[in-house]
C-alpha cells in the first residue's frame, strides 16, 4: 500500500506541532516539523554572522543544509524565529528545501505507514496529494498567551506584549510573501483551536482520518 501523507498547516502556535506529533504516533507514521528546517537555515547564518534577508546567503545555507543540523539547540530561540520567517520568504531557499521535505513525505522509514508533516506549505506546495489535510487556527491573542505560558514553563523570560507583537509580525511575512504564502489548501479540514485543547483538537483529526478510512495499525 502507498505511503499515506497527512498535511497538517497553520499559522504560529495554532497548536501543530503538538496535533502531527500525536497523529504520528497514533497512526505509525513518521514526523518531520518542516519549520526546524526553515529554523536551522536561519541559526546557521545567524551564527555565522550573516544576513537572513540576504538571498544569496541564504539559499547557500538552505543547499548546504544536513539531517544533523535539525538537532540545533537553538533552534527556538526567539530570534531564530524572526530569522526563518525571513529565510522562508525568499523563493530559492524554499526550491532548495523543497526535494527534503517531498523524499521525506514520500519514502517514511521502513515499517511505518507513511509521514505526518507539519508546516505553513505542506498541503498547498510541498505534498497537494496528500490524503487527508488539516489547517489549523486560532486568535491571534489564544496564539500569543499559549506561546507565552510556554515560554515561561521553559524558564525563559517573556513579556505578553511582545509575545503577541512578533507573533503578528510573523502571521503577516507569512502570508504576505509571494512564494508559498501561509494560506489553506482548497481541500484542507478547518479546525479553530482557539476554544480547544490538545486531546480535542487530536479527537477531532482522528475521528476524521477514521472517517475516510485511513487509520491503519503500525508495522
Ligand atoms: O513552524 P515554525 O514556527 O517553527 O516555523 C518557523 C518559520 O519557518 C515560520 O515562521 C515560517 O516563516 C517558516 N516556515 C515556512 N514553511 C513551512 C514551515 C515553516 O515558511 N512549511
Amino acid at each position: 500500500m502507498a505511503a499515506m501523507i497527512v498535511a497538517v498547516d497553520g499559522p504560529v502556535a495554532a497548536g501543530k506541532g503538538t496535533l502531527a506529533r500525536r497523529l504520528a504516533a497514533a497512526l505509525g507514521c513518521a514526523y518531520l516539523d518542516t519549520g526546524s528546517i526553515y529554523r536551522a537555515v536561519a541559526a546557521k547564518i545567524l551564527v555565522a554572522g550573516g544576513d537572513p534577508e540576504n538571498a544569496e546567503t541564504a539559499a547557500a545555507a538552505a543547499r548546504d543544509l544536513e539531517p544533523i543540523d535539525l538537532e540545533r539547540d537553538d533552534l527556538r530561540l526567539e530570534k531564530v524565529s524572526q530569522a526563518a520567517s525571513k529565510v522562508a520568504a525568499i523563493p530559492a531557499v524554499r526550491a532548495a528545501l523543497l526535494d527534503f521535505q517531498r523524499r521525506f513525505a514520500a519514502a517514511p522509514p521502513r515499517g511505518l505507514n507513511g509521514a505526518v508533516l507539519d508546516g505553513r506549505d505542506i498541503g498547498t506546495v510541498v505534498c497537494p496529494g496528500a490524503d487527508v489535510k488539516f489547517f489549523l487556527t486560532a486568535s491571534v491573542e489564544a496564539r500569543a498567551a499559549r506561546r507565552h505560558k510556554e515560554l515561561l514553563e521553559r524558564g525563559e523570560q517573556s513579556i505578553y506584549a511582545r509575545v503577541l507583537q512578533d507573533l503578528r509580525e510573523r502571521d503577516a511575512r507569512d502570508s504576505g510573501r509571494a512564494t508559498a504564502p501561509l494560506r489553506a489548501a482548497e481541500d484542507a479540514v478547518r479546525l479553530d483551536t482557539s476554544a480547544m485543547d490538545a486531546d480535542q483538537a487530536f479527537e477531532v483529526a482522528m475521528a476524521e482520518i477514521a472517517r475516510r478510512g485511513l487509520a491503519r495499525q503500525p508495522g
